[in-house]
């Protein structure tokens, strides 16, 4: 067991479906608490509001958790943290997930409000660089249920932003898509493209192989969690076909209860489809893993071999949006690790 995990750790990975809020603990959120509040939160008190029982009981704690970031050094520490996380798995690129549309909610729109917590992530961002070795890219990432009027402000943002920090590589949309699909957002989809923004979007979470072919339909290039295409043929043919690239969450999945187990999650029938799939973590202080983790579960739930998880690696290196000469560097560290 424990040459599997110093292989897994020493694999060189990337993580391409993580939320900047869904890694902070309960136990920085009272390191936070004591810097703000005079009735300091207790690790009891943090550690139920990451209690849920169902998919939307998980939006709602989501959403509490990142009310509790109250300004720009409460998001330069939580990306810090996240950031030394990813470097002990031996996660060597990042694309990460901000929730902008939770903070314009939060912050009554103030259209001010985002750009000092920015340029902390960016500090955040530069250190993990020179110190830990590690890239990162944003994607901004709209709540899908808050209206296309949040959206357009999420993504309009993204646009503006990126002239003058290319970190920011992409926008998403994530939130409840049984409330909202994709067809709304089509027009946004056009406009963040022509600035230059890749396109995510999560499609078939909660909901059917429709939902995935409607995210396919507005342009979004990677697909976050695809659960529900297994349930349909035509729908794996395109995927494998035109080889995009799809972010697998199991444990989140499982723990949201959309999916019964990690051994009944579809990754190993992706897998042998031989469609693009690469393993992420999603939100890691709500599920209790992390990227290395799902790795091992790959491997003893579902039988994937060191060559396998060689894969998979490579895979989340191909399907990031890194340029090709760094991919070209870490796919040939990958294909000579022993
Ligand atoms: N925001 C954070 N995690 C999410 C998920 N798994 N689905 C939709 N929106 C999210
Ligand atoms: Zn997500």
């Amino acid at each position: 067991m424990n040459d599997i995990r110093s292989f897994i750790q020493a694999l060189p990975k990337a993580e391409l479906h993580l939320h900047l809020e869904g890694t902070i603990t309960p136990a920085t959120l009272v390191e936070l608490s004591l810097r703000h509040d005079a009735q300091p939160l207790t690790l009891e008190q943090a550690e139920a509001l990451y209690r849920f029982n169902d998919f939307s009981e998980f939006l709602e704690a989501f959403k509490v958790v990142t009310r509790l970031l109250s300004g720009p050094d409460d998001y330069e520490l939580a990306a810090w943290r996240m950031l030394q996380q990813l470097a002990q798995q031996g996660v060597v690129h990042a694309e990460i997930y901000i929730s902008v549309g939770v903070i314009y909610l939060w912050r009554n729109h103030d259209p001010h409000c985002f750009e000092p917590i920015f340029a902390a992530l960016e500090r955040a961002r530069r250190r993990a660089e020179n110190e830990l070795g590690i890239s990162l890219y944003w994607i901004f990432d709209a709540v899908r249920h808050f209206t296309v009027e949040e959206a357009a402000r999420v993504f309009r943002k993204a646009a503006e932003l990126r002239p003058q920090y290319p970190s920011i590589i992409g926008i998403g949309l994530g939130g409840d898509e049984r409330r909202t699909g994709s067809e709304p957002f089509r027009h946004l989809y056009d406009e963040a493209k022509s600035a230059g923004l890749r396109l995510t979007n999560h499609a078939g979470e909660t909901t059917g192989p429709e939902a995935i072919w409607e995210a396919l339909a507005i342009g979004s290039e990677r697909l976050g969690h695809v659960l529900s295409a297994i349930h349909d043929p035509a729908l794996l043919d395109e995927l494998r076909t035109r080889a995009i690239p799809l972010e697998l969450n199991p444990t989140s999945n499982v723990r949201t209860g959309v999916c019964s187990s990690f051994a009944e999650h579809p990754l190993r029938r992706y897998f042998d489809a031989e469609l693009l799939v690469t393993l992420n973590s999603d939100d890691p202080a709500f599920f209790g893993s992390d990227l290395a983790n799902e790795f091992y579960l790959a491997h003893t739930e579902q039988g994937f071999n060191e060559d396998q998880l060689r894969t998979l690696a490579s895979n989340s290196i191909r399907a990031s949006f890194l340029p090709s000469a760094a991919k070209e560097r870490w796919l040939n560290q990958i294909e000579s690790l022993t």
